[in-house]
C-alpha cells in the first residue's frame, strides 16, 4: 500500500527510482509520481494508472530530469480520488519542499484548517499536501529540524521521504506506523518501503524505528527522535536474494509462488524438527514456551488469508493441545472491550508484519496484558518487532498479492506451535512422530498438485464464465473453503463465498442454480459422507460439483461432475495440500478472464491503513 523511494548518491537518480518503483508495484496502487532535484529546484512529474504510464510521460523530455538526488511514490488513493493532483510529492508553497508519503495523517483537517488561516492554498484533497505545507511553514533553514517540529505535531501513520530546494545534498526520512528502510550503499544511500527495492544496491540497510528522523546527506547520515535526541539505527545484512523477487520463467509472481511452495515449506520445517526425540525445536520461542504451553486460553488473530491460517491453527491446536482457542478478526478484536485474562495468549498472523489492523489488535491485546507472539514472515517488520516471541514463517518474500506461499507457511507453523504444545501436554511421542513426518512428507504432496496445473486450467476453462462460486468444506476444509473462495474473487472479480458446507442448507442453497460452480474441499475424513450428502444436495438443484477428492476415493466419482485428485493426507495436515489446488483454480481463473494477476485493481498487497 503506497510505496515510497528515495535516492541521494552519485548515480543518475532517475533510472533507479523508476526500477525502484516498479519492484514496490506489488504493494498496490493507482498513481505515481517522482521528483528529482535539478538546478536550483526540483522537476516534478506524476500520473495517473501504472508505473509504465509516468515512464513514458517522463520520456517525453528525459533531459529535464537529470540529477542524483530524488524522490519517488506509487500512491494507493485514501484521501483523494486518484488523480495527477492526489498523487506524491507534494509540495508546499512557501519553502521549496517535495515531500512522499505512505500512512495517514489523522488530523489533518485541522491542520489544514491552521494553515489556510495562515494563507497556505491547497491544490489537491490529501492529508500528504497538508504535511508538506506543514514542514514548509516550519523551516528556517534546517529541514530535520522542520521535519520533527512537524511530526511532533501529528497523528496518525507516516513513512515520508521529504527534501528542500535550499538543502542540496540533504534528504529526511522518518517513520511511525508504515514501514522505511534506508539502505546504504557506496557514497550513496537507497531509501524504500521495502527491501525489494534496495536489494539490488546494497545489502547493507536499516529500518527506521517509529517516531524516528533520519537525516542523509552527502556526509553520511544521523538517526534521531522527534525531540532530536541521537538513536542508533541496528544496521543489518538483508537476506533477500535478488532472485526471489524476479519473475524467471514465470508469467506471473503469484504461479511463481504457488509453485514455490514445496521448497517454501521445507525451508519453514527446516531444523524444527525433531524425529529422533519426537520434538519440536522453536528457537524463536525458547523463552516464552512454557507460557504457550501452560496457556489458558490462546486468541488467533490475522486479517484476510492470514485470518484464514488461524482457523487452521485453531482447530489444531484444540487437537493436538487441546488449549481452549478462538480466533478473532484483528479489526474487531482492536475495537470490542475483549476480554483478556491471565494466561491468554494471543498470536497475531500476518505475512507482512505490516497490516494496521493486526498491528493495532496486537497493541490492544498486549495492553491487556496478553503474552503476544508472532507468526510473521518479513523479518524485521513491525509486528515481528512488537510481540514479545514468534517463528517466522521463512517461505522468501511474496510478492503476488493474492497470498498464497505465506498461508502454507502460517499452517505449518501453526502445526508445529500446535505439536509443540501438545506434545508438552498430552500428545504420545508415537502420535507426534508421525504428524512430523508427515509434516515433512508434505512438500512433494504439494508438488503432485502443481504437476497437475494444466489439468486444472482445463477444467476451470468450463466454468469461468459463470458469475458466481461456492466453496464448501467441513471441520478442516471448511477454512480451505474459505481461502479458496478469497482467491478466487481477489483476482478474477467473480463474486465467490466460502463456508461450512452445513451451512448451506441454512440459506445460501437459495442461490444455487442450474449449472453453478460448487467446489467441494472433501478429501477423504471424519465428514466425508457427510460432504457427500451435501454434494447430492448441489446436484439435486442444477448445481455442478467441482470436488477435490483424495486420490483413490472411488466413492466420491458419482457424486461429483469434475474431481481435481490430491494425494493422501491426514485431515489436520490436508489444508496444506488443498488449498494448492485451489490457489490454481483461482490463478487459472483469473489469466483466462484476462486478469493482472499480481496486481488485481483495488488491492494493495499490505494493508498498512485502516
Ligand atoms: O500481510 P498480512 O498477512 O497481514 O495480510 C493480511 C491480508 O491483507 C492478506 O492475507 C490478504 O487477504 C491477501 N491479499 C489474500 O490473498
Amino acid at each position: 500500500m503506497c510505496g515510497i523511494v528515495g535516492y541521494l548518491g552519485h548515480r543518475e537518480a532517475l533510472p533507479l527510482l523508476m526500477e525502484g518503483l516498479k519492484r514496490l508495484e506489488y504493494r498496490g496502487y493507482d498513481s505515481a509520481g517522482v521528483a528529482i532535484r535539478h538546478g536550483a529546484g526540483f522537476e516534478v512529474c506524476r500520473e495517473v494508472g501504472k508505473v509504465a504510464s509516468l515512464e513514458s510521460k517522463l520520456g517525453q523530455d528525459p533531459s529535464r530530469y537529470r540529477g542524483t538526488e530524488g524522490i519517488a511514490h506509487t500512491r494507493w488513493a485514501t484521501h483523494g480520488v486518484p488523480a495527477e493532483r492526489n498523487a506524491h510529492p507534494h509540495a508546499d508553497d512557501k519553502s521549496g519542499i517535495q515531500l512522499v508519503h505512505n500512512g495517514i495523517i489523522e488530523n489533518y483537517q485541522s491542520l489544514k484548517k491552521a494553515l489556510e488561516s495562515k494563507g497556505h492554498v491547497f491544490r489537491s484533497e490529501t492529508d500528504t499536501e497538508v504535511l508538506s505545507m506543514l514542514v514548509g511553514e516550519l523551516y528556517e533553514g534546517d529541514l530535520e529540524a522542520a521535519v520533527q517540529a512537524a511530526l511532533r505535531g501529528v497523528t496518525g501513520a507516516y513513512a515520508i521521504a521529504v527534501m528542500c530546494a535550499k538543502e542540496p545534498g540533504v534528504m529526511v526520512v522518518a517513520r511511525k506506523g508504515s514501514p522505511l528502510m534506508v539502505g546504504l550503499g557506496n557514497d550513496e544511500f537507497v531509501v524504500a518501503s521495502d527491501p525489494s527495492a534496495i536489494v539490488a544496491h546494497t545489502t547493507q540497510a536499516f529500518s527506521l524505528d517509529d517516531f524516528t528522523v533520519c537525516r542523509l546527506s552527502r556526509e553520511g547520515y544521523r538517526t534521531s527522535s522527534l525531540n532530536n535526541v541521537p538513536v542508533t539505527p541496528k544496521v543489518m545484512e538483508l537476506e533477500m536474494k535478488l532472485e526471489e523477487i524476479e519473475l524467471g520463467a514465470f508469467p506471473h509472481f503469484m504461479l511463481k509462488e504457488i509453485f514455490e511452495q514445496p521448497d517454501a515449506l521445507r525451508n519453514t520445517l527446516s531444523g524444527r524438527i525433531d524425529l529422533k526425540r519426537g520434538d519440536v525445536v522453536l528457537g524463536g520461542l525458547q523463552s516464552s514456551g512454557p507460557d504457550l504451553v501452560k496457556a489458558r486460553r490462546i486468541v488467533l488473530t490475522g486479517q484476510g488469508t492470514a485470518w484464514h491460517a488461524a482457523l487452521v491453527t485453531e482447530y489444531m491446536i484444540e487437537d493436538f493441545a487441546r488449549i481452549p482457542c478462538e480466533v478473532q478478526y484483528a479489526a474487531e478484536f482492536r475495537y470490542r472491550n475483549p476480554i483478556v485474562e491471565e494466561g491468554t495468549v494471543f498470536v497475531a498472523i500476518s505475512q507482512s508484519g505490516e497490516t494496521a489492523d493486526t498491528l493495532a489488535a496486537l497493541e490492544e491485546a498486549k495492553e491487556r496484558g496478553a503474552l503476544t507472539l508472532g507468526m510473521v514472515n518479513v523479518v524485521g517488520s513491525t509486528i515481528s518487532r512488537v510481540t514479545d516471541a514468534g517463528v517466522y514463517l521463512r517461505v522468501g518474500p511474496e510478492i503476488g498479492v493474492a497470498s498464497t506461499k505465506a498461508f502454507i507457511g502460517q499452517v505449518a507453523v501453526g502445526a508445529l506451535m500446535a505439536i509443540y504444545a501438545g506434545r508438552r501436554r498430552h500428545l504420545s511421542i508415537d502420535r507426534t512422530r508421525s504428524l512430523l513426518e508427515e509434516l515433512e512428507s508434505i512438500p512433494d504432496k504439494i508438488r503432485q498438485v502443481t504437476s497437475q496445473s494444466g489439468s486444472i486450467r482445463d477444467l476451470v476453462a468450463r466454468y469461468v464464465d459463470r458469475e458466481n462460486w461456492l466453496f464448501l468444506g467441513r471441520g478442516y476444509n471448511y477454512p480451505v473453503a474459505l481461502e479458496g473462495a478469497l482467491k478466487v474473487k481477489e483476482i478474477s472479480y467473480i463474486h465467490a463465498e466460502g463456508m461450512p458446507a452445513a451451512e448451506m442448507k441454512h440459506g445460501p442453497i437459495a442461490l444455487i442454480h442450474e449449472g453453478m460452480p460448487c467446489v467441494f474441499v472433501a478429501p477423504k475424513g471424519s465428514q466425508h459422507d457427510k460432504v457427500i450428502g451435501n454434494m447430492q444436495e448441489v446436484r439435486a438443484r442444477g448445481g455442478r460439483v467441482i470436488a477435490i477428492a483424495t486420490e483413490g476415493d472411488e466413492e466420491i466419482i458419482p457424486h461429483a461432475d469434475e474431481i481435481i485428485r490430491v494425494p493422501e493426507v491426514s485431515e489436520a495436515l490436508s489444508p496444506l495440500v488443498t488449498t494448492v489446488a485451489l490457489q490454481l483454480m483461482a490463478y487459472h481463473a483469473a489469466v483466462l478472464r484476462g486478469h493482472d494477476v499480481d496486481k488485481p485493481r483495488n488491492l494493495a498487497k499490505s494493508v498498512t491503513v485502516e
